[in-house]
């Protein structure tokens, strides 16, 4: 059998339509200009561009200019850079985690900063209203550890929709976050790649840059990109909206050289906006019949596949009993699989995931996205509904079988207490595996044993008159 992969993270359902709007169109003609190398930051017009799409989307306080965006293959390496450039090796950013697993290749690989976790619960706590909440106690508590442990924190990295919860930030949060950051003299990235990923009716994201009172505006350093918004991850296109001129200045004449977009890619995107013709880049264009396209056609289309997709799973995970959180945006959803661990462990997480690739499926589990509590996957819906059925499928069948084969373990557990009580001893002096096993055979052995017997109130009275004078008084007094 085939392992069908349910962790490639970019929203099928999107390329559709698309690739429908590409079939369409012709392509564009390239000019001179773009045959020789571009500035750092990317073309005028391209960044345009996006800047009038941002604007459109983000609904900024102030108009996003173009000469604060700076374009690259993708938020991947702008994540990189930004570290190379706000921290140096052995120093930290903290993250909510669990959090997007590929942070960490994105902070380590080159820059060696440590991905410093804020640890969040499954369990509500004090002042939190749900799980895995983010709170500013949680923030400060992680920047204090850090500090014991002698990692200086640099700046804070939130993934706003969140990746790997499928949550959105309430704008109460995120401000927090900001004061929080501010008080610390700390940076503040925000990846905002899913932002038009909302699926759940009602729902909407709040943009950090729409936020009317940041602390202090070039701390702030906001990430978005076409591979999740647009299904686009093979396109390679990522942005970065900073004020900081010195971070600017120095990623777009420095480190972005080594992950800049071909001219002749950004080029053929922004020529098909003047032509009204052509390709996918239409969209990033924006001419005004593309921004009608794109409100009107194109996300809420793939709003409702991502809701009906999100339901098919919810209702999938329903049947067999398998909680999960409630999502709202995203092409994922976090679910709770503690439940088939025999014990809470990694080792045994990682056991559920190869059950889960020997019936067929993939999925991520939660140590990927450094998750504190062993149990939790992150399964990825947005795909088409017959793939999205036989994965699904395939999961309710591991559950089954894996839940059956704890049960039968249970079943056998409870037959050898009854075959050892009905023989009135213990047979055996090893201790059994789990703390479960530990009880009982202390239990049996209390039973069995004459300690009780020999060992009595008057016997210990015998043995250490003073302390049982002392006992006396004490009761005495009482
Ligand atoms: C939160 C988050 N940021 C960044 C990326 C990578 O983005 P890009 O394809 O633009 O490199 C991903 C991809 O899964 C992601 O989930």
């Amino acid at each position: 059998m085939d392992v069908m992969n349910f962790d490639i993270n970019t929203a099928e359902v999107f390329k559709i339509s698309v690739m429908a709007q590409f079939e369409e169109k012709e392509s564009g003609a390239l000019l001179p200009e773009h045959t020789q190398y571009v500035c750092g930051e990317g073309l005028e017009n391209f960044r345009e561009a996006i800047a009038d799409f941002l604007n459109d989307h983000m609904e900024p306080v102030e108009p996003i200019l173009p000469e604060n965006l700076i374009v690259s293959n993708g938020c991947t390496p702008l994540v990189d850079t930004l570290a190379f450039s706000l921290a140096d090796e052995g120093e930290g950013l903290l993250i909510p985690c669990p959090f997007y697993g590929s942070f960490h290749l994105d902070l380590q690989s080159r820059s060696r900063v440590i991905p410093f976790p804020v640890e969040l619960s499954s369990k509500v706590g004090p002042g939190e209203t749900q799980p895995f909440q983010l709170t500013v106690t949680r923030l400060e508590s992680a920047l204090k550890k850090a500090t014991e442990q002698g990692v200086k924190i640099r700046g804070l990295l939130l993934c706003n929709p969140n990746n790997p919860l499928g949550n959105i930030y309430s704008e109460e949060l995120l401000q927090d976050c900001l004061d929080f950051a501010f008080r610390h003299s700390l940076h503040v990235i925000v990846d905002e790649i899913y932002m038009m990923c909302g699926y759940r009716e009602g729902c909407s994201v709040t943009n950090v840059m729409s936020l009317k009172n940041i602390p202090d505006k070039e701390m702030v350093h906001v990430l978005w990109g076409f591979s999740k918004d647009f299904g686009i991850s093979g396109f390679r296109c990522g942005v970065l909206h900073t004020l900081n001129k010195e971070l600017f200045r120095v990623i777009s004449s420095g480190y972005q050289r080594f992950h800049d977009i071909p001219a002749q890619t950004q080029a053929s995107y922004t020529m098909d906006w003047y032509r009204i013709s052509s390709e996918l880049f239409e969209l990033m264009m924006i001419p005004v019949s593309m921004l009608e396209w794109l409100d009107k056609t194109f996300f809420p289309t793939n709003k409702r596949g991502l809701r009906n997709a999100y339901q098919m799973a919810c209702d999938a995970l329903g049947e067999v009993g398998i909680p999960f959180l409630p999502g709202e945006c995203g092409l994922f959803i976090w679910v709770d699989f503690r439940e088939l661990l025999p014990t809470s462990s990694f080792e045994d997480e990682m056991h559920l995931l190869h059950c889960m690739t020997t019936h067929g499926v993939f999925i991520f589990p939660g140590s990927y996205f450094c998750c504190p509590e062993p149990g939790w996957f992150r399964i990825i819906f947005a795909m088409e509904t017959d793939v999205l059925q036989l994965g699904l499928s395939r999961i309710q069948q591991t559950v089954r079988e894996v839940r059956a084969g704890l049960a039968s373990k249970l079943d056998e557990r409870v037959a050898l207490v009854q075959r050892e009580e009905n023989a009135g001893l213990v047979e055996s002096e090893e201790v059994g595996e789990s703390l479960e096993d530990l009880v009982r055979t202390l239990h049996q052995q209390i039973k069995n044993s004459d300690w009780l017997k020999e060992n009595t109130a008057e016997k210990w009275m015998e043995d250490n008159p003073e302390l049982a004078k002392a006992f006396r008084k004490q009761n005495a007094e009482k």
